[in-house]
């Protein structure tokens, strides 16, 4: 059971990318917290409803989108907790993590940027002022220990790493111009370890079976560092185990 107890009291929680392997397991264990009154569930296409689950549509791809699902939230809010779990690692013959920089592609970079840096920029320019203002508030996105520019010792990956390093950046800004005004909001990046999902599947060969999370597993680890984050982590990335992550 997720214990978000550092938030002093009823929480509402927004979770993009429900649909996704960890954003639909952040949506559940969220819903069977008894600290938690509401989790509205954004994807692309709507997640099915369920108790205290109020599914909603949104692309971050595109801004008058995620601009109508904050709109549709006036009224829920405050909310003490948002997390965008969408992102995009690879896409068929669009796009596969680049091996090598002869392998870059102009459109294929875009895209990963799209998803990974522009798209969580864009739910927080929509969903910080939903944010409440009196107590503990989290805008958290995930992350990657790969956009970490000091950990990089291993090289490729160039769009997803950079993108991810582009996110880590506007968490930062975002962390500092918060704090002008809302001493309690902390904006977070999390790096959820290897988890098995759609985005991990080509690439889980060579992970030993104890590093490979089930989405249960990690929507647990992380909700446990969203509780035990201080105004003080703000601008930072941390991993499943809560541990920072360099910049
Ligand atoms: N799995 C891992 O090992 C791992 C490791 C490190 C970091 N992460 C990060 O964790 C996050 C969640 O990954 P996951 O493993 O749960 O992957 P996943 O199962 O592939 O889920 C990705 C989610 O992103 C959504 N998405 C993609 N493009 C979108 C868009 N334009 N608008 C709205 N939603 C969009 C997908 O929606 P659709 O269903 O509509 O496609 C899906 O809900 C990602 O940011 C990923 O980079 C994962």
């Amino acid at each position: 059971m997720t214990d978000l107890s550092s938030f002093g009291g009823p929480l509402r929680a927004a979770v993009i990318g429900a649909s996704g392997g960890i954003g639909g397991a952040l949506v559940a264990r969220l819903a069977a917290d008894p600290a938690v009154e509401a989790v509205y569930a954004f994807s692309r296409r709507p997640v099915p409803a369920a108790e205290k689950v109020a599914p909603g549509q949104m692309d971050t791809d595109d801004d008058a989108s995620v601009a109508a699902a904050a709109k549709g939230l006036a009224a829920a809010a405050p909310l003490g907790l948002v997390i965008v779990a969408s992102g995009l690692l690879h896409d068929g013959a669009a796009l596969q993590p680049e091996k090598s920089f002869r392998h870059l592609e102009a459109a294929a970079l875009a895209r990963s940027f799209q998803v990974n840096s522009i798209g969580p920029a864009l739910v927080a320019k929509h969903f910080l002022p939903l944010l409440d203002r009196e107590r503990k508030a989290v805008f958290a996105a995930l992350s990657a220990r790969v956009g970490s520019i000091g950990d990089n010792r291993m090289g490729g990956w160039y769009g997803y790493r950079a993108a991810k390093a582009a996110l880590n950046m506007t968490i930062r800004c975002l962390a500092i111009e918060v704090a002008r005004n809302r001493k309690q909001t902390l904006c977070v990046g999390l790096h959820p370890g290897t988890v098995d999902s759609r985005l991990s599947q080509p690439f889980q060969r060579g992970v030993a079976p104890e590093k490979l999370f089930s989405p249960a597993t990690a929507a647990g680890h992380l909700l446990s560092v969203v509780d035990g984050l201080t105004p003080e982590d703000s601008g930072k990335v941390f991993a499943w185990d809560g541990q920072e992550i360099p910049a």
